[in-house]
């Protein structure tokens, strides 16, 4: 899959990659770079995390992990030095056809661009992840506008988007709202 508007780079080449959503005016707000992210970045996705006031927020060491050692299967957006998106996710190794979106987020500010599905979009076309047919994440029940983001990547792949039961409420030790799996698929390789 690919998206004319969205490129992702390593971050060592990240200079030479300016994307601008389409129909917006140019400034610096709206030169979003995809890429994925480097150690310098894990501080960056801890505060993105935090402010997004709705994804459950994990310690800063862990987001240093998901930024080194799987920064392959990472994509954060940067607008003027200031990491506004990210998707963290990996490939799950005993479902070796697919790649699993564990947060994804945008700052407020940036929400209702389409930020969400050029992301989501362009993680999918990383080098790690084109192999993958199938594209899984869990959404809480609370959570439309994470729902309606699996949908709208599964309708612009022209696939299938399904919802099954999978971290069921009484799987978490404190009050949760149960996170079924989202299945989108199959890709074609
Ligand atoms: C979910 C989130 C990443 C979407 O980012 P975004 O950049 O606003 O999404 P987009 O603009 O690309 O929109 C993608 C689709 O989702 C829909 N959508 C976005 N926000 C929505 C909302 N609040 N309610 C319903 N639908 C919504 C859009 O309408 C669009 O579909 P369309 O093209 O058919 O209109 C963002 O709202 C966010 O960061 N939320 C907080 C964190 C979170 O809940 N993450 C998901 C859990 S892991």
């Amino acid at each position: 899959m690919s998206n004319s508007n969205s490129t992702w780079m390593p971050a060592a080449s990240r200079k030479h990659c300016m994307t601008n959503p389409a129909g917006k005016s140019t400034d610096s707000k709206d030169s979003i770079i995809l890429r994925t992210p480097t150690a310098s970045d894990g501080a960056a996705l801890w505060q993105l995390v935090k402010a997004t006031g709705e994804l459950e927020p994990n310690t800063a060491y862990c987001y240093l992990l998901l930024a080194t050692d799987f920064a392959d299967t990472c994509l954060v957006a940067e607008a003027a030095g200031q990491i506004v998106g990210a998707v963290i996710g990996y490939r799950p190794p005993r479902e070796p056809d697919a790649a699993f979106v564990w947060q994804v987020g945008v700052l407020p500010d940036y929400r209702g661009l389409g930020l969400g599905l050029r992301m989501l979009t362009a993680w999918r076309d990383l080098p790690a992840n084109r192999n993958c047919r199938w594209v899984t994440a869990t959404v809480a029940d609370d959570n439309p506008a994470s729902q309606s983001l699996f949908q709208r990547l599964a309708h612009s792949a022209g696939v299938e988007c399904t919802v099954n039961p999978h971290f069921t409420a009484d799987l978490f030790p404190v009050a949760h709202p149960a996170e079924p799996l989202h299945r989108i698929g199959p890709f074609s390789l």
